[in-house]
């Protein structure tokens, strides 16, 4: 498989591709999983994955109701009848551990994890946790997301003799930053990165970006650390009209209309690198791939590739192991069985 070189994203400029037509494929038996589905990408990736027979999909939202409105067009537009909700705030590290709870009493198995959610804020928001949110719902919440679902993915695999894939939706953005040396320097960079302090208006210009890093850099630690049973891979769905830019105002929301009236792919075809991610190509190629436009994985960022980038995900890794212990008792029993040491 060819790899495209990433620099055009670096420079801030972002190809419109002519898109292959969505992959397809049987799901019969599996379980899929999707956060986010109930709005742009994740849920027109959501009635693709319909078309495809799983015996469940779950359709993740921050409320129940939320995902039972999601199920009912799914069902409309695709006669699919096994979609099921599941209610999950990734600004709410309870509500994840909850979901947690209820995913290992209800799930025997999970072939497919997205991790889609997400949110681009133009100001600092603290979530319910004291967190800046997009810091949290896009990259630490996610994690915890995963960890706490290692249990099934990986029995999945061993029970099934089938390779889950963990498909984490991140951007182009992320050539476009680092995390902040500064940041790094500090005992916690995590928390010096959530904390009101350090937020200044020129940080959070960037935040949304450092939150794609971070999903990249979890996709890197899971490959490094997960059984080749499971496989990880990430993606840029390109720049696509959908709700994420609801809360721009002023001179930049001027600008993203323009973009989306000039060059921005639709929904469904930022969905179609999703499903590309958890069904297409071979195992071997998509472990560890940054999927891009027309399916090619892209090279990693520089800055990611660099030792000042190597030393951010391990750092930031650790921190989050640590804080996961914290708040979630069952973390510690998960690193140690099922994650390399
Ligand atoms: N659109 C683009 O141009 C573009 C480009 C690159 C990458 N992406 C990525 O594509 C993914 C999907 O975004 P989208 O463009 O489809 O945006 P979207 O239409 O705004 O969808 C985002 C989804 O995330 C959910 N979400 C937000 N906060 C949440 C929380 N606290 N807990 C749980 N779910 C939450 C939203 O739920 P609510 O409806 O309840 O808010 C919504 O379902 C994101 O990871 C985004 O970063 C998008």
């Amino acid at each position: 498989m060819a790899i495209r070189d990433g620099s055009s994203y670096m420079n801030g400029i972002f190809p419109k591709f002519e898109l292959p037509p969505v992959v397809k494929g049987d799901l019969t038996g599996k379980t899929v999983m999707i956060t986010g589905a109930n709005s742009g990408i994740g849920f027109e990736a959501a009635k693709h994955f319909a078309t495809m027979n799983p015996a469940r999909l779950i359709i993740v939202c921050r409320s129940v109701e939320k995902a039972q409105e999601s199920i009912k067009q799914i069902e409309g537009e695709t006669g699919y009848k096994n979609a099921e909700p599941m209610a999950l705030d990734l600004g709410k590290f309870s509500s994840i551990s909850e979901f947690a709870t209820r995913a290992s009493k209800t799930l025997d198995r999970l072939d497919i994890l997205v991790e889609n959610a997400a949110v681009a804020l133009t100001e600092y928001v603290p979530s319910e946790d004291g967190w800046e949110s997009m810091l949290q719902v896009n990259a630490v919440g996610p994690a915890m997301h995963v960890l706490l679902l290692l249990p099934i993915i990986i029995n999945t695999a061993k029970q099934h003799s089938v390779v889950p894939r963990i498909v984490v939706v991140s951007s182009g953005l992320a050539y476009t930053c680092d995390i902040g040396s500064d940041a790094i320097a500090t005992p916690n960079t995590l928390e010096t990165l959530s904390s009101k302090k350090y937020c200044t208006a020129e940080v959070l210009a960037k935040r949304y970006q450092q939150t794609k890093i971070l999903n990249v850099m979890l996709v890197r630690k899971l490959v490094e650390l997960l059984p080749k049973t499971v496989v990880p891979v990430t993606l840029s769905p390109g720049f696509c009209l959908s709700g994420l830019r609801r809360n721009a105002t002023g001179e930049i929301a001027v600008q993203f209309k323009k973009m989306e009236e000039t060059f921005a792919y639709t929904s469904e075809e930022g969905s179609r690198h999703i499903i590309f991610s958890a069904i297409g190509g071979t195992d071997e190629e998509l472990r560890g791939a940054f999927i891009s436009e027309s399916w090619i994985p892209l090279e990693l960022p520089d800055w990611m590739l660099s030792q000042e980038g190597k030393k951010a995900e391990d750092k930031i890794w650790t921190e989050m192991l640590t804080l996961f212990g914290k708040l979630d008792d069952r973390i510690p029993g998960i690193v140690t069985e099922y994650l390399k040491v």
